[in-house]
């Protein structure tokens, strides 16, 4: 659970890196997201690593619902004084709803985009590459669609918030010197990449469509 977490972390470093290309200016952000998703779809190396992603998605989410599940059937109501509440956080006990939310919207994002971009019939931008960009900026006009994930990124946030430094605590980093340095590691990730995220929607909404 920890291995495949850390490596979806890494991915949404990487994918929100790329992604930050929508901002810039429109001639420039057409041909050079167009570009960047030609080459990654391109490179044999990098579909290896798409599967590996898809592949640690699945685990992800099996995993959780065996834990989840295994938990329930151990806190029953034997406990004369539920503490829970008192020292964990709000993030840490709904880690399996906010995980569902991530699961809905990665339904729904991938058909509108990765199967799309894969198996789909797109417009050809002036350089001749598939126009994505158009697809994402055209997803982003309908308002609720921006709300939609806005919620998603703000529930990745709350998981990221508790899993980032859970996943090390399960790989033997606590209790030492470390933990306290990746406690608020984790908390910088979690805020750079929610906010960075959030930014790409709203900006492309009120850039393009007001
Ligand atoms: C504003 C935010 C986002 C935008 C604009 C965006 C855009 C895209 C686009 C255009 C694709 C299809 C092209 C490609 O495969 O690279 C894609 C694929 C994907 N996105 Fe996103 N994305 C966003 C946020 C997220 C988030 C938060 C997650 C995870 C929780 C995510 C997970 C994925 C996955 C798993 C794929 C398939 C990657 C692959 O082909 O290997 N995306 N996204």
């Amino acid at each position: 659970m920890a291995l495949t977490g850390l490596f979806l972390c890494l991915f949404l470093v990487v994918h929100l890196a790329g992604n930050l290309q929508l901002l810039l200016p429109k001639e420039t952000a057409v041909i050079q997201f167009n570009l960047y998703s030609r080459i990654l779809s391109g490179n044999y190396f990098i579909k290896v690593i798409s599967w590996l992603l898809f592949l640690s998605i699945v685990l992800h989410s099996i995993y959780a619902l065996i834990i989840t599940i295994k938990n329930r059937k151990a806190s029953g109501s034997a406990y004369a004084y539920d503490r829970r509440k008192v020292v964990s956080s709000w993030s840490s006990r709904n880690m399996g709803l906010l995980g569902s939310i991530i699961l809905i919207f990665l339904v729904i994002h991938l058909k509108d985009f990765w199967y799309q971009y894969s198996f789909g019939t797109l417009p050809l931008d002036d350089e001749g590459n598939k126009d994505l960009f158009s697809i994402v900026v055209s997803a982003y006009g309908r308002l609720w669609y921006v709300i939609l994930n806005i919620v998603a990124f703000m529930a990745l946030g709350y998981h990221l918030l508790h899993g980032f430094y859970s996943a090390f605590k399960t790989l033997g980093v606590y209790p030492s010197k470390l933990s306290r340095g990746l406690y608020y590691l984790g908390i910088g990730f979690t805020l750079i990449i929610t906010t960075g995220f959030i930014i790409i929607p709203v900006f492309v909404y009120l850039n393009y469509h007001t």
